[in-house]
């Protein structure tokens, strides 16, 4: 748990923490007899610390296991070796070099993030055996499917060169943004690694797998598109994480929505991502209005939604004091908003003590300010709430097969609007998102049927022509 499960030790079980593999099996029989699929978060890049391959990898030079790792000697400074020169420049992510010194062999092991998570060495077939075996273990235990963790770090420069300077870089931004990272990330074999993993989802009916993977500025957005989501299109594909990167404007939403439509065409399928564990969370980042009107256009885009817990409730972050913090990026790298800790906390569920997250006097971070209006049960009360809204919405695809279908056509765009039509032959959804915080004029074609409003507005004095959206609303209409 030094990265709060990101460092398996095993990955053929669950953490006692957690429970055991009884407990997971109920859960798969649970949920699929409620016809709920369960895909599991899997771990190729690094393994713990604590992992016994790690650990006969540490015992001599020559162990087996030596080489599922990334061992290097100290970098030579002329004549001489200097056991403080870390092989290459090449940073954690989680604060200082990426090398750590190991003095019994006298040689560097490398690892992207903490010390305690040595990355593995993919270019070693018995790595790729071993994982592609494990990935069986969960397809055959019920699985349906598997999120793959830091993609982008699994592919590394095959001559480990150092990465280049960040000539953009600002004092007080991340230290890890010094550099480059053209070498120590998207190394020239990541795709075939990529498909150590899909080759195995080919082996069954109906698997799938999303990778984590992130949009860097270095690379045209067609080329990342094709790169990873031209993998195995038929049983993987990528989060977009861009949603948790755009700024608050009509344009700039229009802007990322058009472009990732357009060269996805019909056959790759978008999984739009608004929040996860390891970004602040919606509303923290721009009001609680403006995720009610986001979460009408995440919903009504095409692909699947992919919502973090309680952002269906309108979850904020939560505040952290010093002495609560758990995250290690927080304490290796602290005071820059950077630690992952207040969008983690717990689930808010009732208006009870600890929000009915657990019985213990407390829970692992605390809860957030405001739990007693926003959590599950009193949100089920109210017809108004981010809850309610999410239901609507979600109801809305369930009912509609134009929804489940690829069809996108961008309708409007200018500096307060940004609207967007899903059709097919018998339906036609037109959605409206006005960015301002004033009333927006937009003409929408007659006989339109409001079926949602972000803010709960009704609109009775504008149909059949559609002509002023409210501030901050999210409206859909429906034609035909
Ligand atoms: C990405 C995960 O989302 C993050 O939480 C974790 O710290 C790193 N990968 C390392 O596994």
């Amino acid at each position: 748990m030094n990265d709060f499960g990101y460092d398996v030790s095993d990955y053929r079980n669950v953490d006692p923490l957690f429970g055991n593999l009884e407990n997971f099996d109920t859960l798969i029989a649970e949920a699929h007899e409620r016809d709920i699929k369960v895909l599991i978060d899997f771990v190729p890049n690094h393994t713990s610390s604590d992992h016994p391959w790690f650990k006969a990898a540490l015992e001599s030079r020559d162990n087996p296991y030596r080489d599922y790792y990334i061992f290097k000697d100290p970098k030579s400074a002329g004549s001489e070796t200097h056991t403080t020169l870390p092989p290459n420049n090449w940073l954690s992510v989680f604060g200082g070099s990426a090398w750590e010194y190991d003095g019994a062999s006298g040689q560097y092991y490398y690892h992207a993030f903490l010390a305690e998570q040595p990355d593995l060495n993919w270019e070693n077939p018995a790595v790729q055996e071993e994982m592609a075996n494990i990935i069986r273990f969960w397809f055959d235990r019920g699985v349906d499917g598997i999120r793959v963790d830091a993609i982008r770090w699994m592919g590394k420069d095959l001559e480990f060169r150092d990465d280049p300077e960040n000539p953009h870089f600002k004092t007080g931004q991340d230290p890890y943004h010094m550099v480059r990272h053209i070498h120590s990330r998207f190394g020239p074999r990541q795709e075939d690694y990529l498909r150590v993993m899909t080759s195995v989802a080919r082996e069954y009916e109906d698997k799938i797998i999303i990778w984590e993977d992130h949009r860097d500025t270095l690379t045209p957005v067609p080329q990342q598109i094709k790169r990873i989501h031209g993998v195995d299109p038929e049983v993987s594909a990528p989060f977009i994480f861009e949603p948790m990167h755009t700024p608050f404007s009509s344009q700039a939403f229009a802007n990322m929505v058009n472009t990732n439509q357009q060269h996805l065409g019909k056959d790759l399928q978008p999984f739009y991502c608004f929040g996860n564990h390891d970004e602040h969370r919606l509303v923290t980042r721009f009001g609680e209005k403006q995720a009610r009107m986001l979460a009408v256009m995440q919903l009504m885009l095409p692909g699947t939604p992919v919502l973090y817990y309680g952002q269906e409730l309108g979850m904020p972050d939560a505040t952290i004091h010093k002495d609560q913090v758990q995250d290690p990026f927080e304490k290796r790298v602290p005071d820059r908003g950077l630690g992952r800790d207040p969008e983690r906390s717990p689930m808010p569920w009732n208006n009870g003590p600890n929000a009915g997250f657990t019985t213990a006097a407390t829970p692992w971070l605390p809860l957030i300010d405001d739990y007693r209006h926003i959590n599950v049960e009193t949100e089920l009360e109210d017809k108004n709430s981010f809850l309610w809204l999410h239901k609507t919405l979600l109801d809305l695809r369930r009912e509609h097969p134009v929804f489940y279908e690829p069809s996108y056509e961008h309708a409007y765009v200018d500096d307060a609007v940004f609207a967007f039509w899903r059709t097919n032959e018998t339906e036609q959804f037109l959605t409206i998102l006005n960015f301002s915080e004033s009333e927006a004029e937009f003409y929408a074609p007659e006989g339109g049927k409001l079926v949602v409003s972000a803010q709960g507005h009704d609109y009775d004095d504008q149909l059949p022509v559609f002509a002023k959206i409210n501030a901050l609303d999210g409206v859909v209409l429906r034609y035909g």
